[in-house]
C-alpha cells in the first residue's frame, strides 16, 4: 500500500495498520532476544519454581506453580510484582520481575504455559470431596459463588483469569487467607485483583483447605 493510498483510506483501515506495526514492533523484539539469553532466563524461573515450572514446597514460602498457567496471567503478575501491586514480603519475586523487558515477559509467558507436568499434589485426601463440592457449587448461604463460573469447570482459567488446577495447596491456602495483604496492594491499579477479594473474605478457613486440598491433585 502506498503513502498516499494509506492516507485516503478510512480511519478505521488506518487504525488497522497502525496495530499490526505494534505487534509486528513486539514480535521482532521477541525475536531479538537470543535463544540462550532465553535458556538462561527460564534457568533463573527454574531455579525457585522447579524445572518444570510445577512449584516447590518447603521453604520460607510455598512457591507456585506456573507450568500451564495461561500467558496473560503470567505476564499481568510478573508486571503486578514489578509495579509493587503483591506482597512486598516476597521480595524476591518482584526484584526478578524489575528487570524483564516485555518482549522477555512475552517468551517467558509462552513457555512456562506450555509445560503440563503431574501436580505435586500434597493436599490431605480427606478434604477433596469437600473442596469439590464447593468449587462447582459454591455456597449460596454464606454468599460463595461457585468457582468454576470463573476459573472454568476444569480449573484450566482462561485469559487473565488463572488457572487454579495443580497448584501448590500451601500456595492457594496463603493466598485466599491473606487476600487483602498480599494482591492489590496498589490501590490505583488493583482492579483485576478485585473480583476476588469479597469472595476469598468470605471463605471460612476450613473451607479454604478443602478447596486448596481438592485443586491441589487437580490435572488438566
Ligand atoms: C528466588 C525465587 C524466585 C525466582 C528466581 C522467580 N520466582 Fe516467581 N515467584 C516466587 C515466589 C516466592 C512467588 C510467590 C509470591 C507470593 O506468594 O506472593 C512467585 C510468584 C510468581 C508468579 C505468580 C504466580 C501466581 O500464581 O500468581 C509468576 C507468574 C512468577 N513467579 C513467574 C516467575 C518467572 C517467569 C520467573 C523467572 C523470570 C520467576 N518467577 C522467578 C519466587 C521466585
Ligand atoms: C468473578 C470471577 C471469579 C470467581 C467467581 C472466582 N474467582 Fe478466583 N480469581 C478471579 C480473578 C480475576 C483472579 C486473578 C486476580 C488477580 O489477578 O490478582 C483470581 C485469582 C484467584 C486465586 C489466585 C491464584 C494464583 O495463582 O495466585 C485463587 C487461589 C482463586 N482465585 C481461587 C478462587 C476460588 C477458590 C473461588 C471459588 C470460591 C474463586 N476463585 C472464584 C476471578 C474469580
Amino acid at each position: 500500500m502506498t503513502c498516499n493510498r494509506v492516507l485516503a483510506a478510512t480511519p478505521w483501515a488506518l487504525l488497522a495498520l497502525l496495530l499490526s506495526t505494534v505487534s509486528l514492533t513486539a514480535g521482532a523484539e521477541a525475536k531479538a532476544i537470543s535463544a540462550a539469553d532465553l535458556r538462561a532466563k527460564i534457568q533463573y524461573c527454574q531455579d525457585c519454581h522447579g524445572p518444570s515450572g510445577r512449584g516447590t514446597v518447603g521453604g520460607y514460602l510455598p512457591i507456585p506453580r506456573i507450568a500451564g498457567q495461561t500467558p496473560e496471567y503470567i505476564e499481568r503478575q510478573l508486571l503486578a510484582f514489578a509495579h509493587s501491586m503483591r506482597d512486598k514480603n516476597s521480595s524476591l519475586g518482584i526484584t526478578s520481575a524489575h528487570s524483564l523487558s516485555p518482549a522477555m515477559r512475552l517468551l517467558l509467558a509462552a513457555h512456562f504455559s506450555g509445560l503440563n507436568p503431574a501436580p505435586i499434589g500434597q493436599g490431605p485426601r480427606n478434604l477433596v470431596a469437600t473442596g469439590r463440592t464447593i468449587y462447582e457449587e459454591g455456597v449460596p448461604t454464606d454468599n460463595i459463588p461457585a468457582c468454576s463460573g470463573c476459573h472454568g469447570p476444569s480449573a484450566k482459567g482462561m485469559n487473565k483469569i488463572p488457572r487454579l488446577a495443580g497448584q501448590l495447596d500451601s500456595y492457594i491456602v496463603r493466598e485466599l487467607t491473606n487476600w487483602s495483604k498480599v494482591r492489590g496492594q496498589n490501590p490505583l491499579k488493583a482492579g483485576a485483583s478485585a473480583p476476588m477479594k469479597h469472595i476469598a473474605h468470605n471463605l471460612s478457613a476450613a473451607q479454604i483447605a478443602a478447596l486448596a486440598a481438592y485443586l491441589s491433585y487437580l490435572k488438566n
